[in-house]
C-alpha cells in the first residue's frame, strides 16, 4: 500500500519537472541525468522515482526516467549522467538487464566518456545480494570510462561526512516495500549524480582529446588561450564581443549585429599535415554562416582569410562539412557531392552536438561529420596551384573558425583537438 501511494504522489511532480521552471536554464544548458531501471514488481521503479527526485533538487540538472527496455540510443548520448537500477536475482544483475547493457556498447556503440554514473538496487533479502549488484552496476561504467559516484551522508551531531556504493532497499517479507529511508538514499544518489554531471558540463573540459593518443587540445575551456580574433578595423568593438568563451565552449555570437565584415578566431600556430576534430552546436532557425579555414592565412588589407575552408552552414545544414575555396582566385566549391546517409543535429537534436573530423595530409583533405565522409578531396593542381604558393596557403597555415560577414550568427565550438600528422 505505502508503495503504491507513493507512486501516485510521485509521479505527477516529476513530469512536471521535464519542463524547466521560469527563468531556469533550457534544457540543452542543464544537465541531463538519465535514470534506467529495470523492474517486474515495481520496486526498482519506485527507487528509479527516488533518484529522479534527487536530481530534480540540483537546479542545472533534470531527468529522465524509463524502464531499461525503453532507452534510446538519443538518450544515451543526450546524458550528462546515467543512474541505473535493478533487482536483485541470484545475487547478481537480471540477465535481461545484462544483455541490454552490454548492447549499449557491443551494438550501439555509445560513448559513455566522462558521463557522471550512479547505481542502486533491490533485494528481497538483508543480504541478498544487492550490493553485488550495486558494484557490478558500477564496475560497467567504468569500464566504460564514466566517473561513478554514490550518495553522500552527512551527521550533523559529529560533522562526519561518508559517501556509499550506492542506494538499496529490502523489499522481501522481512521489511516489504520500499521504506522512507531506502528512498532517502536513492535521492541522495540522484543529488550526487546530478551535482557532479552539472559541474563536469559547466566547465566544458574536453573530456574525448584526454583518451585520444596524440591529440593536443587546442581549446581549455576557459580562455581563448592560442587563438587571436582578427577582424577589419572598423569592427573591433563588435568582434571584441562575438567570440568568447561561455559555459566551457567557445561561442560565436553576432545575434542583433548584421553590419559586419567576417570576424575569424585565428590559431596562433600553423599547421601542415594534422587530424582537427572538433564538436559544434547550433539552435535550430540561425541564419548565420560559419566555416573552418585550413592551411590558411589573415589578410589584413581584405578582410578575407584566404585558403581552403570546411563549411558550416546552418541555413543549409547539407553544405556542411564541404569543402570551399575562400581564395586565392576564384571562390569556389572545391568538393560539394551529394552524400548518402548525411547527418546534421540542431540543438535539440540528440546530445545537440555535431562531431567533425578534418583531415589534411599532402593535397588530400577529407572531413568526417558525426562518422559520415562528407568530402575526400585530392587537392593537387589547386592547392599547390602557383596562387595558393605565392600566399602561402593550401598546403600549410592557420586554422580559422570564420563568422561570416553581414551575418548574425550564434555556434559553440568546443572539444577542439588537433593531431598533427
Ligand atoms: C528470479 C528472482 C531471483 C531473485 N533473487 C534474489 C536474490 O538472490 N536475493 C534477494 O535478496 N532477492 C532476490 N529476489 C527478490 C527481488 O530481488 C526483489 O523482490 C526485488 O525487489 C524485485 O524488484 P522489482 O519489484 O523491481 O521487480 C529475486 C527475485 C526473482 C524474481
Amino acid at each position: 500500500m505505502r508503495t503504491s501511494l507513493l507512486l501516485l504522489v510521485t509521479l505527477p511532480l516529476l513530469q512536471a519537472a521535464d519542463a524547466p521552471p521560469a527563468g531556469q536554464a533550457s534544457d540543452s544548458a542543464r544537465a541531463q541525468v538519465l535514470v534506467a531501471y529495470y523492474s517486474r514488481t515495481g520496486n526498482t521503479e519506485q527507487m528509479a522515482r527516488g533518484v529522479a527526485e534527487g536530481v530534480q533538487r540540483v537546479p542545472g540538472a533534470h531527468a529522465v526516467v524509463k524502464p531499461i527496455a525503453e532507452v534510446t540510443q538519443t538518450d544515451l548520448e543526450a546524458a550528462d549522467g546515467i543512474v541505473l537500477g535493478c533487482p536483485t536475482y541470484f545475487a547478481n544483475i537480471p540477465g535481461e538487464m545484462k544483455v541490454l547493457l552490454d548492447d549499449w556498447n557491443w551494438k550501439l556503440k555509445v560513448d559513455f566518456t566522462d558521463k557522471v554514473g550512479g547505481a542502486f538496487a533491490t533485494a528481497g533479502g538483508q543480504v541478498g545480494g544487492q550490493e553485488n549488484v550495486v558494484v557490478s552496476l558500477l564496475l560497467f561504467m567504468v569500464h566504460n570510462r564514466m566517473v561513478v559516484a554514490g550518495p553522500l551522508y552527512h551527521n550533523a551531531r559529529t560533522g562526519s561526512v561518508w559517501a556509499e556504493a550506492g542506494a538499496a532497499a529490502i523489499t522481501g517479507p522481512l521489511d516489504p516495500g520500499v521504506g522512507e529511508g531506502e528512498l532517502d538514499g536513492a535521492r541522495r544518489l540522484g543529488e550526487r549524480v546530478a551535482t557532479l554531471a552539472a559541474r563536469l558540463k559547466a566547465t566544458g573540459a574536453p573530456a574525448r582529446s584526454a583518451v585520444e593518443a596524440g591529440f593536443q587540445s587546442l581549446f581549455d575551456g576557459r580562455t581563448l588561450a592560442g587563438w587571436t580574433v582578427k577582424c577589419l578595423p572598423k569592427d573591433a568593438a563588435l568582434a571584441a564581443k562575438a567570440w568568447s568563451v561561455d559555459q566551457g565552449t567557445l561561442l560565436a555570437n553576432t545575434m542583433g549585429h548584421k553590419e559586419h565584415f567576417y570576424i575569424m578566431l585565428v590559431s596562433d600556430a600553423e599547421y601542415g599535415d594534422f587530424v582537427l576534430r572538433l564538436r559544434f552546436q547550433v539552435e535550430r532557425g540561425i541564419t548565420g554562416n560559419s566555416g573552418i579555414q585550413i592551411r590558411s592565412r589573415y589578410n589584413a588589407d581584405t578582410g578575407w582569410m584566404e585558403g581552403p575552408q570546411i563549411d558550416l552552414n546552418p541555413p543549409e545544414p547539407e553544405l556542411t562539412g564541404k569543402l570551399w575555396n575562400e581564395g586565392p582566385g576564384p571562390h569556389r566549391w572545391l568538393s560539394n557531392e551529394p552524400v548518402d546517409g548525411f547527418k546534421f543535429k540542431y540543438a535539440d537534436e540528440g546530445d545537440g552536438w555535431n562531431d567533425l573530423e578534418i583531415t589534411a595530409q599532402g593535397l588530400r583533405i577529407r572531413s568526417v561529420l558525426n562518422g559520415v565522409t562528407v568530402v575526400d578531396y585530392d587537392g593537387a593542381g589547386v592547392l599547390d596551384d602557383a596562387e595558393h604558393r605565392q600566399v602561402g596557403v593550401g598546403e600549410r597555415g592557420h586554422l580559422g573558425l570564420q563568422i561570416h560577414s553581414f551575418h548574425e550568427l550564434k555556434l559553440r565550438f568546443k572539444d577542439i583537438r588537433l593531431k598533427p600528422l
